[in-house]
């Protein structure tokens, strides 16, 4: 049997993606726009074998429970390719795992390129991001490389992620890491919490699907305080919808407005820089080349030794296929 190995970087959504109009096909309530990064990425490797009973998992070496996502992925893999066999699946994360940097979007894009390339088919980008969102929303977009716009879309087949051209901008993301510590609360459980139960949800969907759009268009020309003010609207808004959630809830640390407060002062003294959260304490900054060093600057003296500089990476590849 083949086994193959692909690698697939992570995306920060510079439009949110937050909450499920239907979580059993995994489509989201509203578009959302990210930048895959490439710094952060996972390396998945697949063998399917007929005479296993069970799909198996490792992580990081280390054997695990399968999870549920990936065995979505798997069972949609066995669909396509007509067959039952099971799965040994083998993934490394260069990412902090479940700490609110989009592990599961790299991940679940690196097992849809290897699993379906691993059962021998070859699919469409459109149709890897289709299978890589039955795993986790965001893995949709980590199909491909720079700016990608993952559709509201009608239903299942047309729920997918199609790359953005690129700005005439050198885009860069300083990563802050305050907490590599895995989230207590995952971001499906946030999600459907918040959808269920926060009376700021429904604002939320009206606001973000337009803000899609409004990105698409301030990307198209390259207009870098337009992008980075719909970034930082998009997540703060997002952020809104879960301290209205019941219970109340916050993925945000002290260090996390610390750094925000951080950027506010940037942008006064007149750096472009815009801060975006996802879920975990985490804060990404949305800048251009020519204003890295400022801002490395002026956090060197409290997070020095958490910051990562990185940029647009590339779309997901096979890195490794052999009989
Ligand atoms: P993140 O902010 O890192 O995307 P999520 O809460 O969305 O966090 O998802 C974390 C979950 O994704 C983990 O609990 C784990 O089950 C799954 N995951 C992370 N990395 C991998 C991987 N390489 N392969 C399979 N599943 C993974
Ligand atoms: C805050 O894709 O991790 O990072 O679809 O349930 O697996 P599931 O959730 P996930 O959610 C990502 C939420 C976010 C925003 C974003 O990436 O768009
Ligand atoms: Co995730």
């Amino acid at each position: 049997m083949t086994t193959v190995t692909a690698r697939a970087h992570t995306n920060i959504a510079l439009i949110k993606y937050w909450g499920k109009r239907d979580a059993a096909q995994m489509l989201p309530a509203t578009s959302s726009v990210s930048m895959t990064l490439a710094d952060f990425y996972t390396d998945t490797t697949v063998t399917f074998l007929a005479d296993q009973a069970a799909d198996t998992f490792t992580l990081d070496g280390h054997p695990q429970p399968v999870p549920a996502k990936v065995t979505a992925v798997l069972t949609e893999i066995r669909r396509l390719a007509g067959w039952s066999r099971s799965a040994q699946v083998r993934s490394v994360n260069h990412v902090p795992t479940a700490a609110g940097l989009a592990s599961s979007a790299s991940a679940y894009a690196a097992l849809a390129l290897a699993g379906s390339r691993a059962a021998g088919l070859a699919l469409s980008p459109q149709a890897l991001s289709r299978l890589a969102r039955h795993g986790s929303g965001s893995a949709a977009r980590s199909i491909f490389g720079g700016l990608a716009i993952w559709h509201r879309g009608s239903g299942d087949s047309d729920s997918v992620a199609e790359p953005l051209p690129m700005p005439n901008l050198a885009l860069r993301m300083i990563v802050v890491v305050v907490s590599a510590a895995a989230k207590i609360i995952s971001s499906t459980q946030a999600m459907a919490n918040t959808a269920a139960t926060s009376p700021f949800y429904p604002a939320w969907v009206a606001t973000n699907e337009a803000a899609a759009q409004q990105m698409v268009a301030a990307l198209a020309a390259s207009d870098f305080p337009r992008i980075g003010h719909l970034t930082e609207q998009s997540s703060m808004q997002m952020h809104a919808t879960m301290l209205a959630a019941d219970p109340a809830f916050t993925y945000f640390q002290p260090a996390t407005l610390r750094v925000w407060q951080l950027v506010q002062e940037l942008r006064a003294a007149g750096v472009p820089a815009y801060a975006t959260m996802d879920a975990g304490p985490n804060v990404k900054i949305l800048t251009l080349a020519a204003h890295v060093d400022a801002i490395v600057a002026k956090l060197t003296p409290e997070f020095g030794q958490q910051l990562r500089v990185t940029g647009p990476g590339p779309a997901a590849t096979v890195l490794e296929e052999r009989p």
